[in-house]
């Protein structure tokens, strides 16, 4: 059914929540493409098997009655402990977890509550019980990366009952344009695709432009090597990345969008179009959204996989069909971007901070991370480190934080020699 107005969004929001809240015994098994090259779909099917062959889909926690949930979720960002299954309400966190696994998770974690200590986290010989007590995860701040693993992205409805689209309904309907912009300006939000350029005078620069036809780009190109931070938020929480982009088309006034994957993210574009369609069903893209008056319309784009492509203007060119080069500037992308018109093109995780930022304020954003660079920053950690994975910290923290409290330090208790962080050269054209 699609949604004519506010007070529909609302209650559509709570049956969502509803919904979620019902299923309080939930099976999350990881659904990256990490978890997913180790097998996780048939680690999901043979526990989908196991749950429908119940009398009853439900057990018992204590003295309550829970409803099982089985859901394929996006990263949980341990991948190297891949495949990974976690279960609510208990928030144990099995690692490596094998086919011949399952009955023993069923008939232990499901049916009785007990843990399978084989599985989980271990270090020293001290066993982590839950997910949020292993020091990878205990270390982190995972804000943007917070429903990443813990969410169902085929589903609209799973991200609606965590929040989706509430900061685009107070924008719309509570906040002009401006003051939009004023937000994301005040909260100080850096571009996180390496330039750190401040997103809300970007946002400003376009909205100032005489041209009225513009539009929002998504760079998921996303080419560093060992990167897959963006890769894992299109996957885990595509709604999030949308959103955000929605707040910058309605700040700017933009009618059409693109998001520019890369070609070799085939997860991503598919779990992407399930979330436009799926968003376009309920009318939240497309014409009159909500019954505003605004209109966004939202489109994919894969990238032919030149490095190059993931600057901003060889990127837009990439779009319009022409050759990936990038050119001189001036004119920039905010004056004359894609099809020549402003266009706001930001990386995936600058978007995917918006929503929390319109939600919780500039003033809340602010506090995290430094003055000079508020806010999280998601790391692809790989290497010579004992704990590899997607990680979440807050900017300003220490190399040797990163390293020692989250990587769990070096292979084999070596010393350490060399740190190499892979970062693309910031725009020099
Ligand atoms: C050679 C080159 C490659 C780039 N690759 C990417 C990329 O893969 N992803 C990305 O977001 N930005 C990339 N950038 C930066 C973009 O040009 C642009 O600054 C950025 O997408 C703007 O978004 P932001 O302000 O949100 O960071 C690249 C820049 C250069 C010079
Ligand atoms: S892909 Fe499963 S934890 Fe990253």
């Amino acid at each position: 059914m699609r949604i004519e107005n506010r007070m529909q969004l609302q209650l559509w929001r709570e049956e969502c929540k509803e919904k979620r809240q019902k299923e309080n015994c939930c099976i999350l098994v990881c659904g990256g493409t990490g978890c997913l090259a180790g097998g996780s779909d048939k680690i999901y099917a043979r526990l989908k098997e196991l749950t429908s062959n119940m009398d009853h889909v439900t057990v018992k926690i204590g003295e309550e009655i829970a409803h099982v949930g089985l859901k394929m979720s996006g990263c949980h960002g341990f991948c190297e402990m891949g495949p990974l299954v976690r279960i609510e309400p208990y928030n144990y966190l099995y690692l490596k977890v094998k086919l011949e696994d399952c009955e023993e998770i069923f008939e232990k974690t499901i049916l009785h509550g007990e843990p399978v200590t084989r599985l989980m986290y271990e270090d020293n010989g001290h066993v982590y019980q839950t997910q949020e007590e292993i020091p990878f995860y205990a270390k982190q701040t995972r804000l943007v990366l917070r429903n990443c693993g813990h969410i169902d992205a085929e589903h609209i409805e799973d991200a609606m009952a965590v929040g989706a689209y509430e900061s685009f309904e107070k924008a719309v309907f509570e906040m002009t344009p401006e003051a939009v912009i004023k937000t994301v300006t005040d909260a100080g939000l850096r571009g996180r695709g390496g330039a750190g350029f401040p997103a809300g005078r970007k946002w400003s620069q376009v909205a100032s432009q005489p041209e009225k036809i513009r539009y929002v780009v998504c760079n998921g190109d996303e080419g560093d090597p060992g990167a897959f931070m963006d890769r894992s938020v299109m996957e885990g929480d595509p709604h999030r990345m949308i959103e955000g982009m929605m707040l910058a088309a309605y700040a700017v006034q933009a009618q059409e969008g693109y998001i520019y994957v890369r070609a070799e993210y085939p997860l991503a574009v598919r779990r992407l179009q399930i979330a436009i369609a799926q968003a376009e069903e309920k009318g939240l893209l497309g014409d009159n959204i909500l019954g505003t008056g605004f209109s966004f319309k939202l489109h994919i784009n894969r990238g032919a996989g030149a490095f190059v492509c993931g600057e901003g203007s060889a990127l837009t060119a990439s779009i319009e069909g022409k050759r990936g080069m990038p050119r001189v500037k001036p004119p920039r992308t905010v004056e004359q971007g894609l099809w020549e018109k402003p266009t706001v093109l930001n990386n995936v995780e600058t978007y995917a901070n918006i929503p929390m930022i319109i939600k919780n304020g500039a003033d809340w954003y602010s506090r995290i991370g430094t003055p000079q660079s508020p806010g999280t920053k998601a790391f692809a950690l790989t290497g010579n480190v004992k704990n590899t994975g997607l990680i979440e910290v807050p900017m300003g923290i220490s190399l040797r934080e990163i390293i020692f409290d989250i990587g769990g330090g070096i292979k084999d208790d070596k010393g350490f020699k060399q740190f190499r962080s892979v970062v693309h050269p910031v725009d020099v054209w």
